[in-house]
């Protein structure tokens, strides 16, 4: 029994004590947030419960990120798939959304976060909208972290919506052939300016990105674990940074 108690101290020890070098903390974080139906499922729950329990790793990560320097955090929350899900499921992750963004306005507020969302935001319903665009505009000016929140996001749809919107410059000759370079292409992706995410998660034990910020992956590190996303607390999110500063980024340089 002693030896147990010590075996679980030591491995409690040693997730609490994960030292991070402050000097490379990734400037950008992406999440899948993946798994709550399975959480669910393993309690019988209902899908729904699944999702709400997502929510209260979301508060977690958010505020470690920002703790911690992080720049720019990226949550899938919503795919352009997602909407092919029963529509009670669909109609409790947007009741989620806003219920998320009433109650944690103000703590996110005080604690310099912007809320942002990428995705088309057009086709969410009309509540939604309203508490996003409210949220953005009291904070846009803050100074912390940024929170992106993907809705009816998809990869493929946003390389096509910056074709559409690319186009339309060149005919408005607004911009010239020769003009469009790599670079220019990002800026008119729904992430603008903001810089490719160094690191990219996906709890749950699934490997794939499904979607999710296709052209901006070309250089993301990848970090995977098989616990489900409302299990995911501090303690994972600074494992997958302590493992991202071990990694050699040569962007297809020889060092
Ligand atoms: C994937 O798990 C998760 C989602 C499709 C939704 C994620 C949403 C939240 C965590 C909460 C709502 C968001 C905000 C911003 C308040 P899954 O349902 O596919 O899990 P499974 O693969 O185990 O079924």
């Amino acid at each position: 029994m002693k030896k147990l108690f010590a075996f679980f101290k030591k491995n409690k020890d040693t997730k609490d004590n994960i030292e991070l070098d402050k000097s490379k903390i990734p400037e950008h974080i992406a999440i899948i947030m993946d798994g709550n139906g399975r959480w669910a499922k393993e309690r019988n729950l209902p899908r729904a419960l699944g999702h709400r329990a997502g929510v209260e790793a979301i508060r977690k990560v958010v505020k470690e990120c920002n703790n911690l320097g992080v720049k720019y955090l990226t949550l899938y929350a919503f795919s352009t798939e997602n909407w092919n899900r029963p529509m009670q499921e669909v109609e409790s992750l947007m009741k989620l959304l806003v219920e998320y963004l009433k109650n944690e306005f103000e703590e996110l507020n005080n604690n310099d976060v912007v809320i942002n969302s990428i995705g088309n935001i057009s086709k969410l319903p009309r509540l939604c909208r309203v508490e996003l665009d409210k949220a953005y505009e009291k904070t846009k000016n803050n100074k912390g972290l940024v929170l992106n929140l993907a809705l009816n996001y998809g990869g493929r749809s946003e390389i096509v919506d910056a074709v559409k919107k690319i186009s339309l410059d060149l005919k408005n000759k607004k911009i010239s052939e020769d003009e469009i370079t790599e670079d220019l292409f990002s800026k008119y992706l729904y992430t603008g300016e903001m810089p490719d995410p160094d690191l990219i998660i996906r709890p749950s034990g699934e490997l794939r990105l499904s979607n999710f910020l296709l052209w901006q992956s070309a250089y993301s590190e990848l970090w995977f674990s098989d616990i489900n996303w409302p299990d995911f607390h501090e303690e994972e999110l600074k494992s997958a940074i302590a493992d991202y500063q071990k990694r050699d980024r040569r962007f297809g340089k020889v060092k």
